[in-house]
C-alpha cells in the first residue's frame, strides 16, 4: 500500500485487504451473469519493494553505479541507491522499475498475464505503460525544448524525457504482452500525446485519450483535442480517473451531465469513473490525506445509499462517503431526470451511434460531431447558444436543454435529422 495497490507484491494473488482468490472468482461470475466482463488494471513496469522478486532477482530490476538525471513521476531522482548501487524507479522508491530487456523476468510476467486471463477476466488497462522499455545505456534525458503537452511534475516539466521512458523500440515489449494475452482486450495507460500512439496500437487496442482528459472545459481546446486523438482509431475516451478526479468537480457539478453525455458519444471505448454515474464530487480539498500524491480525495467508494458508509461496505471503509445522504443510486435509480437515468440512457443510445466522427462547425462554446445519422452537441458556458441540431430529439441533458433550435447553458443533446443548411 505504498501507492495503493500500484505497488504490487504478488502478480497470483489478492491481497487479503480486499478479500481472496475465491471472491474474485465470485465477482467474476456474478458480472457474467449479468452480462458484464471484468477488465483487471495490470502494474507490468514496476513492483512493490516487497516483491520476493527484488530479493531473489535483482537482475529482474534496473540497476546503475551511478544516478543519471532522470526524475521520478511524482519528483525526485528516480534512483534509489541500496548495498552500494542505486536502482531504477519511475514513481515512488518503493516500486523499483523492472527489466523488460530480461527474458526471465518477461516470462514471469507473461505468467501473471496469463493467470488472470485463465480465471475468466476480459483483459487488462496496462499500466504506466510508455514506462516498458527505457534507453538500455540509460542515458541522460536531455532538457525540455517544447513543454510536454500533458501535465507532469514540476521537476519531470524540465527534462525532455526521451530516454527514461518511451523507448524507440517499445513495440517489442509490448509484443510479448500481446502474446501472452491473445486477443483479450488491452487498453494501454500511454502518458503521451496521440502523435506518439503509433507503436503501441500496433500491440494494443486502444489507448487513453489524455489530450482530452486533460482539456479544459472549453468548447475550442475540446474540439482540437477530440479532432487530434480521432485521427487514427484506437482512442479510448475518459474524462476523469482515480489520479485526476471526477467530472462534477473537475468540470463543474452544472457541466457534468454534458461531460457525461461527450465521453460516451465518442466513437471506440469509454471509461466512465465510478461515482461520476451518479454525479459525485470530489472530497474537498485540502482534507488530509495518506495517498502522498494527494489523490485520497478523488478516490472515496462509490455510494450505494444513505447510510453513513453509502452502502458500500458493513465495516469501516478506508475512505468516508461524502455527502452519502445527497448523492446515492438508490435515490437515483428509479428517478427518470436523475444522472444514474440519464447515463444508462447514454449506455442504450451509444450503441446505435454510427461509426467514426465528424466535427461540425458550432458556435463558440458549442462542441458538435456527427456520428452517422446522429448529432452530438454540447454547451461548454453558461450562456443560451445556438447549436446543429437536428429535428428529432434522441437524449437531453435535462429538461429544457433545448429551446427553439438553441441551446441551454451546460446542456448536451443528441438529435437526428440535421439539415446540410444548419450546421450551427
Ligand atoms: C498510473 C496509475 C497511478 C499510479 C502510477 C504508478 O499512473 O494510474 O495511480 O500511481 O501508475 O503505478
Amino acid at each position: 500500500m505504498h501507492d495503493f495497490g500500484y505497488d504490487v507484491a504478488d502478480y497470483e494473488d489478492v491481497d487479503p485487504v480486499f478479500g481472496t482468490l475465491e471472491d474474485f472468482d465470485q465477482l467474476v461470475a456474478a458480472a457474467r451473469e449479468r452480462g458484464l466482463s471484468v477488465l483487471m488494471d495490470v502494474v507490468p513496469c514496476h513492483t512493490s519493494i516487497e516483491h520476493p522478486w527484488f530479493r531473489e532477482h535483482p537482475d529482474w530490476y534496473i540497476w546503475a553505479d551511478e544516478p543519471n538525471n532522470w526524475v521520478a513521476a511524482f519528483g525526485g531522482s528516480a534512483w534509489t541507491e541500496l548495498n552500494g548501487r542505486y536502482y531504477l524507479h519511475s514513481f515512488y522508491p518503493e516500486q523499483p522499475d523492472l527489466d523488460w530487456r530480461n527474458p526471465e523476468l518477461v516470462a514471469a510476467m507473461q505468467d501473471a498475464l496469463r493467470f488472470w486471463v485463465e480465471r475468466g477476466i476480459a483483459g487488462y488497462r496496462v499500466d504506466a505503460i510508455d514506462r516498458l522499455l527505457k534507453d538500455a545505456e540509460l542515458r541522460d534525458d536531455p532538457p525540455a525544448s517544447d513543454p510536454f503537452p500533458l501535465p507532469l511534475h514540476e521537476e519531470a516539466m524540465k527534462l525532455a524525457g526521451t530516454h527514461s521512458r518511451n523507448a524507440p523500440d517499445i513495440g517489442a515489449a509490448l509484443a510479448k504482452i500481446r502474446e501472452a494475452v491473445g486477443d483479450h482486450l488491452l487498453v494501454g495507460e500511454v502518458y503521451l500525446p496521440s502523435a506518439d500512439w503509433q507503436p503501441y496500437l500496433e500491440h494494443l487496442d486502444a489507448a487513453f485519450a489524455f489530450e482530452l482528459l486533460h482539456s479544459p472545459w472549453d468548447a475550442e481546446r475540446m474540439r482540437a483535442a477530440i479532432e487530434a486523438s480521432t485521427r487514427r482509431p484506437g482512442a479510448a475516451w475518459v474524462l476523469s480517473n482515480h489520479d485526476f478526479g471526477r467530472l462534477a468537480t473537475r468540470f463543474g457539478a452544472e457541466n457534468a451531465r454534458a461531460a457525461a453525455l461527450m465521453l460516451l458519444t465518442l466513437p471506440g471505448p469509454a471509461f466512465l469513473y465510478q461515482g461520476d454515474e451518479i454525479g459525485l464530487g470530489d472530497a474537498p480539498a485540502g482534507e488530509p490525506s495518506i495517498d502522498r500524491f494527494g489523490r485520497d480525495r478523488f478516490r472515496h467508494p462509490m455510494q450505494w445509499d444513505a447510510s453513513p458508509t453509502g452502502g458500500f461496505t458493513s465495516g469501516d471503509p478506508w475512505l468516508p462517503a461524502v455527502d452519502p445522504e445527497g448523492t446515492n443510486v438508490e435515490a437515483q435509480r428509479d428517478d427518470p431526470r436523475s444522472t444514474l437515468s440519464l447515463v444508462r440512457d447514454l449506455l442504450t443510445v451509444r450503441r446505435v451511434l454510427g461509426e467514426g466522427l465528424e466535427l461540425l462547425d458550432a458556435a463558440d462554446g458549442v462542441v458538435a460531431y456527427r456520428r452517422g445519422e446522429h448529432v452530438v452537441a454540447v454547451n461548454t458556458t453558461g450562456e443560451e447558444r445556438s447549436a446543429p441540431l437536428g429535428e428529432e430529439v434522441v437524449l437531453e441533458t435535462g429538461p429544457g436543454a433545448l429551446r427553439d433550435g438553441t441551446l441551454a447553458p451546460h446542456a448536451g443533446a443528441i438529435t437526428m435529422g440535421l439539415q446540410h443548411s444548419q450546421k450551427g
